[in-house]
């Protein structure tokens, strides 16, 4: 059957999936209300010369079908192409989460790959056969719906100030003032709803952010292996491994706030803080083991990010977020970016058994710099 024979003689209603029943919104116009359809002047649908002969061009109802139905016909098939294309790249999809391994960085990029691909494909076709669809298929017309002005009119205002007096005379609101003054009370307790919500937001921290989990004594354990350490494995100048306290290397609220960084560098790299005490010059706050192992808080004092890189050549402790750079041979001072103030440092020391254990907590607050003024 042609593409012409199809559309000629009286097509009988139909109902179809996903539309309104035939004799519905299109079929009368009934849903249409006081509407009407106006064309944008793009083929013959919707052509009109003036605004005066367009209602009577479409009489209230939308118009079924295309002007041109053989464009219509090729851009039914585009359309169907598109949505075979974007449902067998949907299978594809399936199929990759299903049967693609992700057990190394490799094959999860792999993995990745083949679903960000495989659903783009699905979101394009579906987006481009819509788009077909809607610029081929579906009238090329306005719709104007007339609305009547939302105010009421006098006679319903009318009705509704007696009926609203009528209430305030009968429910003896206004003449037992006792009832409406106690009633005012009972709400009033409502007003401080928003007390109790700030207030369910937690207790407050109180000085719990200045302090640390670390102790005197308190070993030094690598973060991950969870090994104790030795200054001797850990000889290689140049070298930073993240450290967490024993006792809460799983416990994730105190590592917030308790890891550290601890890095190795060369003898005489350390710039250790120096005074004269009778004439002889003595290092101060010597916190450091062998003046070459040193131990940061690995909490950035900008917004708190972790600190993660170093560079070896240049002692630079770089913050990711917004490149905060502190020098490990110098207390950690920065030197670029927006932290304000020193990484803190953890005073080391040597147990007895030979591993190395905190001497202290930090004596500064880790974190954010707006904690130190909490
Ligand atoms: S959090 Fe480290 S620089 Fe901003």
């Amino acid at each position: 059957m042609s593409d012409m024979e199809e559309t000629e003689g009286p097509v009988p209603p139909r109902r179809v999936i996903g539309t309104p029943p035939p004799g519905g919104l299109l079929g009368d116009g009934s849903r249409a209300g006081n509407g009407h359809a106006r064309g944008d002047g793009r083929g013959d649908v919707g052509r009109r010369s003036d605004e005066s002969d367009e209602a009577e061009h479409f009489e209230g109802k939308l118009p079924t079908d295309p002007p041109d139905m053989a464009r219509a016909k090729r851009a039914e098939r585009v359309v169907a192409l598109s949505f075979i294309i974007a449902f067998l790249a949907g299978c594809g999809f399936i199929a990759a989460y299903v049967g693609l391994e992700v057990h190394s960085v490799d094959a999860t990029l792999r993995s990745n790959l083949a679903l960000g691909i495989s659903l783009s494909v699905v979101l394009l076709g579906l987006g481009f056969g819509a788009l077909i669809w809607v610029r081929n298929l579906m009238p090329d017309v306005e719709t104007v719906e007339e609305r009547h002005a939302p105010r009421s009119d006098d006679k319903d205002r009318q009705a509704f100030q007696e009926y609203f007096e009528e209430g305030a005379v009968t429910s003896q609101f206004t003449k037992r003032p006792l009832v409406r003054r106690t009633l005012m009370l009972a709400t009033l307790p409502l007003a401080a709803a928003p007390v109790v919500l700030l207030r369910d937001l937690g207790p407050l921290p109180g000085t719990s952010l200045r302090h640390t989990v670390w102790s005197p004594g308190r070993r030094l354990l690598v973060y991950g292996t969870n090994q104790p350490l030795t200054p001797a494995e850990f000889s290689v100048p140049g070298s930073m491994i993240t450290i967490a306290p024993e006792g809460y290397q799983d416990n994730q609220d105190e590592m917030a706030k308790a890891a550290v960084i601890l890095i190795k560098l060369r003898p005489g790299e350390l710039h250790i803080p120096t005074t004269y005490n009778g004439g002889t010059l003595v290092s101060t706050m010597n916190w450091t083991v062998d003046n070459t192992i040193v131990a940061y808080s690995k909490i950035c004092t900008h917004v708190g990010c972790p600190v993660a890189l170093y560079e070896q050549t240049t002692h630079h402790i770089l913050c990711p977020c917004h490149q905060s750079t502190f020098d490990a041979a110098n207390g950690a001072n920065v030197i670029f970016g927006p932290a304000a103030r020193p990484l803190p440092q953890l005073p080391l020391a040597v147990n007895s058994d030979g591993y190395l254990v905190a001497k202290s907590d930090f004596t500064q607050p880790v974190g954010p710099s707006f904690w130190e003024r909490g």
